[in-house]
């Protein structure tokens, strides 16, 4: 009798410890954290989706933007902080990639392109742009040069136009609708076309103050972006544009 009862809860534990088995096998994948072979396929179809879609269609997707965020920070840690600052806001010749005052344009089918081809780079489609040296060409006599620098002052500062004084300032107008503003637009706020900066916000690449100012002006600037294509690829390069423009 006893060992009858004995046996009995002995098959009882047998079967609860088989049903344990069976539901832990088929529950366990989906409780542990993905192992590193699924984290690199479910990445891989992730970037595969990134490359084909729209940029609209990938900001919409929350999953495909948490693939973004984390990928962004490493590729531009990786390839881009270097020039433009681990903080991405430039440094002396390099823009600022988190001020919005974008030369060639702030939104990710413009900023895609910038990083594939460059800007003054080796790639055949590059950008090219480049601040003419109005010194060295004899362009602008010195005095002349000074006037310009004034004037450009003024566009993003109120209180250099307060400084004066105002005839510099008014021949420095002058100069600058008949030399700068092709470039420059008339109102001073760059063309993206050509990929001139806008001079009425306060952000600089290569400085605000009249020393800077006049240097770009006699000794002209022409900065060098590498071209991305042939050394990252399609879904990286769209990373990396909704990537710097979630920093603004
Ligand atoms: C041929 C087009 C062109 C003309 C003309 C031109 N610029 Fe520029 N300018 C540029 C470009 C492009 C840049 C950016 C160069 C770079 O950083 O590589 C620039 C940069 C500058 C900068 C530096 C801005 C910064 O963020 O540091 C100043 C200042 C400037 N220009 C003033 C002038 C003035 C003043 C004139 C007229 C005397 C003038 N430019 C004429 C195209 C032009
Ligand atoms: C070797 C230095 C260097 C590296 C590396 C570099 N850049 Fe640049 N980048 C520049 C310079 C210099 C400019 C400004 C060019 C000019 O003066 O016209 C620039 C301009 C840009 C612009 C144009 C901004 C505008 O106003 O339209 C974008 C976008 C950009 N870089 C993104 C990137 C990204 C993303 C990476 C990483 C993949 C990167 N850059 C890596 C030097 C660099």
């Amino acid at each position: 009798m006893a060992g009858e009862v004995r046996g009995r809860v002995f098959r009882r534990a047998i079967g609860r410890f088989l049903i344990a088995m069976v539901v832990a096998t088929v529950a366990a994948p989906a409780l542990l954290p993905a192992q590193p072979s699924q984290r690199a396929e479910r990445d891989a179809a992730a970037m595969r989706r990134i490359e084909a879609e729209s940029f609209a269609a990938i900001r919409a997707d929350p999953g495909l933007m948490t693939v973004v965020r984390e990928a962004g920070a490493r590729l531009f840690a990786e390839h881009c902080a270097a020039c433009h600052g681990a903080d991405a806001a430039g440094g002396k010749g390099v823009s600022s990639l988190r001020a919005g005052s974008w030369r060639w344009g702030g939104d990710p089918e413009t900023i895609v392109e910038t990083i594939r081809v460059g800007i003054n780079a080796s790639h055949r489609d590059t950008r090219m742009s480049q601040m003419a040296p109005f010194g060295p060409r004899g362009l602008l006599t010195r005095p002349e040069a000074e006037s310009v620098v004034a004037y450009v002052r003024t566009l993003s500062d109120p209180a250099a136009a307060r400084e004066g004084p105002a005839e510099r300032i008014d021949e420095g107008r002058a100069i600058f609708a008949s030399d700068c503003a092709s470039c420059h637009g008339a109102d001073g706020k760059g063309k993206r076309a050509v990929g001139a900066p806008d001079l009425t916000d306060p952000t600089w690449t290569h400085g605000g103050d009249p020393e800077a100012i006049f240097a770009s002006v006699w000794s002209g600037r022409k900065g060098e972006m590498p071209a991305w294509e042939d050394r990252l690829g399609p879904a990286e390069r769209k990373i990396l544009a909704l990537h710097v423009i979630a920093l603004q």
